[in-house]
């Protein structure tokens, strides 16, 4: 196999992986190779995820779709959680795999590539993450909206989920790393930040004059840097969810109104169960401080319906802490027995029928308080970061600070921030009109 020129990366999962398939371009590109659509190219890289349902089978078919019409193939890498779960067992059952790299080892692409086209095998799964950082070449070009990886892995172990084992343990970024990656992300326009994480909030560090520092820390340093409007960070667990971070919500500015802090289940012994370290109780009081600090900050949540063992009247729990916390958005996931989670060889798992008919009530009531959140900022003036063209002509398309869709026509340019005053609402969009500032 020749090496190849071009390349097209194709991202599944969370942010966490689209972050890391801009890495892995920006990589390739750096070594001379150029992106191309997926047909053409001569190296496909599936960056998967392993978190739901049968994700591998999907990889399996992906890579039998990847035969041309003549019979050639393109170079196939696997990259991403399930490259990390599934390991030499790839290449095993689809032999027309090239190179297989875990989430902590693909600054060694090119090199795996040069394995592969000498006709051999790449394999990299090694879990440090320190190592990759360093070894990748500086940002491109991104668009305003930008992803920062602060933290990976988790060593929270929940029960049902995969992550501690496809990502490892948890790991952050060291400080300077991560305010020069924001500042040269703020070079090439970059005006809102995301800082990512597994579990973003318990980022750990040192600043530069040797004092420890949590995610609010952090989040403060970014605060003063020019050209940088707006700061976000996901995901968070309840268990980091400290008094610093809170106090941000208050204090910065920049720092955007909304939270993204998944509760799972309503119900304690669930949670227990889920291996949660947080209850029904202390989740609410988390949310309670959070609207104490920022009254307008929008919640944000991720629920599983049946997980093994979970009772009708349990479920309900899940249903009235919606009720309670009132959430503008959220995803919600049958439980998917993941291989090698505890979770999966409990007894009781729940019929599918039963969970597809809780799915329904409990995404009918998200959807309700969704649409109600939007028809509640009719009227709102606020600043939207316009990310893109819209469908229309001079349509755009931004967020607002609660990061609700808006569509508004202007003149404004993609990465302008424009006064609006919020017209229309939808189940998951808005419309805005233009505020044009009177000339002084
Ligand atoms: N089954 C269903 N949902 C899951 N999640 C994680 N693991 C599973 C699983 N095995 C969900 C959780 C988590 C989100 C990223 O995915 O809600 O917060
Ligand atoms: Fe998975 Fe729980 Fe870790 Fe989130 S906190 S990544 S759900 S183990």
């Amino acid at each position: 196999m020749t090496i190849p020129k071009t390349f097209h990366i194709k991202s599944f999962g969370c942010q966490m992986n689209v972050y890391d398939g801009a890495r892995m371009a920006e990589l390739l590109e750096s070594e001379g190779m150029a992106a191309a659509q997926s047909g053409e190219a001569d190296l496909v890289v599936l960056n998967t995820c392993h978190i739901r349902e049968r994700a591998a089978e999907k990889v399996y078919s992906d890579i039998g779709r990847l035969k041309r019409d003549d019979g050639s193939r393109p170079m196939i890498a696997v990259a991403g959680c399930v490259a990390q779960a599934e390991g030499a067992e790839i290449p095993r059952r689809a032999p027309s795999v090239d190179i297989v790299v875990g989430p902590q080892a693909y600054h060694r692409l090119p090199e795996l590539i040069a394995e592969a086209g000498g006709g051999g095998r790449g394999l990299d799964m090694a879990l440090a993450a320190e190592t990759k950082f360093g070894a990748l070449p500086p940002r491109r070009r991104q668009g305003p909206s930008a992803f920062l990886t602060v933290q990976e892995g988790c060593d929270k172990f929940c029960t049902y989920c995969v992550v501690p084992y496809t990502r490892g343990a948890e790991i952050s970024r060291g400080w300077s790393a991560i305010v020069d990656e924001a500042k040269a992300l703020i070079d090439m326009g970059a005006r809102e930040i995301t800082l990512l994480g597994q579990n973003v909030n318990a980022w750990r560090g040192e600043d530069p004059a040797g004092r420890a520092q949590g995610l609010d820390g952090l989040i403060r340093a970014l605060d003063v840097l020019p050209g940088l409007e707006r700061i976000r960070y996901t995901t968070s667990h309840p268990a980091d969810m400290t008094d610093g971070l809170i106090e941000a919500h208050r204090d910065v500015a920049k720092l955007m109104p909304f939270l993204h802090l998944p509760v799972q289940s309503g119900n304690d012994r669930i949670l227990k169960a889920m291996n949660r370290s947080h209850s029904n109780a202390s989740y609410r009081a988390i949310i309670d401080r959070a609207r104490d600090a920022r009254p307008d900050i929008a919640i944000s949540g991720d629920f599983i319906v049946g997980f093994p063992g979970e009772s009708d009247a349990e479920f309900e729990d899940t249903l009235k802490i919606i009720e309670a916390v009132n959430y503008a958005q959220a995803y919600s996931f049958k439980y998917s027995p993941r291989p090698g989670t505890p979770a999966a060889a409990m007894d009781e798992q729940v019929a599918p029928t039963l969970m597809d008919e809780r799915l329904q009530r409990l995404q009918a009531l998200i959807e309700r308080q969704q649409y109600a959140f939007n028809q509640a900022s009719v009227g709102l003036r606020t600043q939207i970061l316009i990310e893109r063209q819209g469908r229309k002509p001079g349509q755009k398309l931004g967020k607002s600070p609660w990061l609700q869709s808006v569509h508004v026509t202007t003149e404004a340019p993609i990465g302008a921030i424009v006064d609006i005053e919020i017209a229309s609402a939808g189940p998951h969009s808005l419309g805005g009109a233009e505020l044009i500032q009177a000339a002084a």
